[in-house]
């Protein structure tokens, strides 16, 4: 993938830094013009942040880990190290996730509009200040030929930095379709076609054209699949570029052969299910997944209604059709579980999905949507927590691991390594499935034996 956040230059990764902090810029004025009032209110919800926490926060987290880190150059290496005082004094109490109870973030006395914003400026300066010095004390070394590990190491916190303030811009997107106002290029969703030629276009694909009101469920056997044959999975560890820690050290597994969907699972598919009267059988849901449902007392998915066999969905704010062939979006592990139990069918592990797509990657489409997978998040073997201990190590047992990435998920961080991860009953995530036969005992396919359980 060009420009992977994992391989890009330290060039490309100076200018991708500044367009990345432009993102930032923008989107806060979205959210200023569609919530109006000084303080960005949005209601007090799991799934969301205030708005101006989650900027402010952004860009604390730079400032930690890049000007404020007296350890920066050692990358994953680094030892605790006493970081410097912020220039904005309370700012470690008001942004650092790990210690800023989210239940607590509404009741802060954050900056107002114009301070969030003066911080974002500053920060991207100094950011850019250090990368240029840190690069600058590095090229002697380098054509000394000090090699691949002294430039990983000093651009570590760089990548990383890059990569979280792109992971909250998809949040900022998630939060506007929650609460219905529009960003940049919600109004041409990724089902329409594109305005540019040169961008990468999603397209019908050829084979799955059922319209909602005939799909039947025979037809669930003819979707297009690609049969993985038995194998053993390596994913090898990188030798050299960014990795996050909990895509270390090599994925492994052993795998029984398989037949799994070359594409998620689409909406035409899912109606099916729907109009079978799938939310209301509790012997397709897990036992979880039915207290969920009854809890919310759903009949049918997040933002989607169905009339006259056309499909409506809510889309940032906007009433629009989407068509029936355009993956299923916006749907909870447990709705994704009960699908695939009614079509006799079960989701790919997180190892069956990876390879399949590297098996068949011509015919394996992904990167409309996040895919829940099968597996836990869970460590691999050898599990080291990186400097920033908070990223994956809270989080392994009780999240699903996704795989893929979204219509709006950065180029930048589209790898078949991306490990996301989210609870089960998120449906604000931009997530789909797709699934494999259950014909046959996968053993569950385990990765590189996972330690926690
Ligand atoms: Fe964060």
């Amino acid at each position: 993938m060009p420009n992977d956040i994992r391989t890009l230059s330290v060039t490309e990764l100076a200018s991708q830094l500044i367009e990345v902090r432009q993102t930032s810029h923008t989107l806060l004025n979205c959210f200023c013009t569609a919530l109006g009032s000084e303080q960005l209110t949005v209601p007090f919800k799991e799934n969301l942040n205030p708005p101006l926490w989650e900027f402010g926060h952004v860009a604390w987290f730079a400032d930690y880990w890049i000007a404020r880190n007296p350890g920066r150059s050692h990358g994953r290496q680094y030892q605790p190290v006493a970081h410097s005082p912020s220039a904005f004094a309370p700012a470690d109490g008001l942004f650092n996730s790990a210690t800023v109870a989210h239940d607590t973030r509404w009741q802060l006395p954050l900056l107002g509009i114009e301070g969030i914003q003066q911080y974002l400026k500053d920060v991207a300066i100094t950011t850019e200040d250090c990368l240029a010095t840190d690069m600058a004390a590095l090229e002697i070394p380098v054509r000394l030929g000090a090699g691949h590990s002294v430039i990983d190491n000093a651009s570590y916190f760089y990548r990383l930095a890059l990569a979280h303030e792109d992971m909250h811009a998809e949040a900022f997107y998630m939060t506007a379709q929650d609460l219905g106002f529009p960003l940049p290029g919600t109004d041409r969703p990724p089902w329409a076609p594109a305005a540019d030629e040169s961008q990468p276009q999603l397209t019908e694909p050829a084979a799955e054209t059922a319209q909602a009101s005939t799909f039947r469920r025979n037809e669930l056997v003819t979707r297009p699949q690609i049969t993985i044959p038995k194998q053993s999975l390596v994913l090898p560890h990188p030798a050299s570029g960014f990795f996050f820690d909990n895509e270390a050290e090599a994925l492994s597994a052993s795998l029984e052969d398989c037949e799994i969907d070359t594409e998620p699972v689409s909406h035409a598919a899912y109606a099916a299910f729907i109009e079978d009267q799938g939310y209301q059988r509790p012997e397709l849901w897990s036992p979880q997944g039915w207290a969920w449902r009854e809890r919310h007392r759903l009949n049918g998915p997040k933002h989607l209604s169905l009339s006259n066999g056309r499909f409506c969905r809510q889309w940032f704010g906007q009433t629009l059709e989407i068509p029936d062939w355009f993956p299923m979006i916006h749907v909870s592990l447990y709705e994704a579980q009960a699908w695939a139990r009614w079509a006799g069918r079960q989701l790919p592990t997180e190892a069956q999905w990876v390879a399949a797509a590297q098996w068949a990657p011509e015919h394996f489409r992904w990167g409309n949507v996040w895919e829940w997978t099968a597996s836990t998040f869970l460590p691999f073997d050898g599990f080291q927590p990186h400097p920033y201990k908070e990223y994956s190590a809270p989080w392994f047992g009780d999240h699903q691991v996704l795989k893929g990435a979204s219509w709006i998920t950065n180029n930048r961080l589209r790898s078949l390594r991306f490990r996301n991860f989210y609870k089960p009953h998120r449906a604000d995530v931009f997530a789909g499935f797709r699934t494999v036969d259950a014909l046959r005992n996968y053993g569950d396919s385990l990765l590189n034996s996972p330690t926690g359980n």
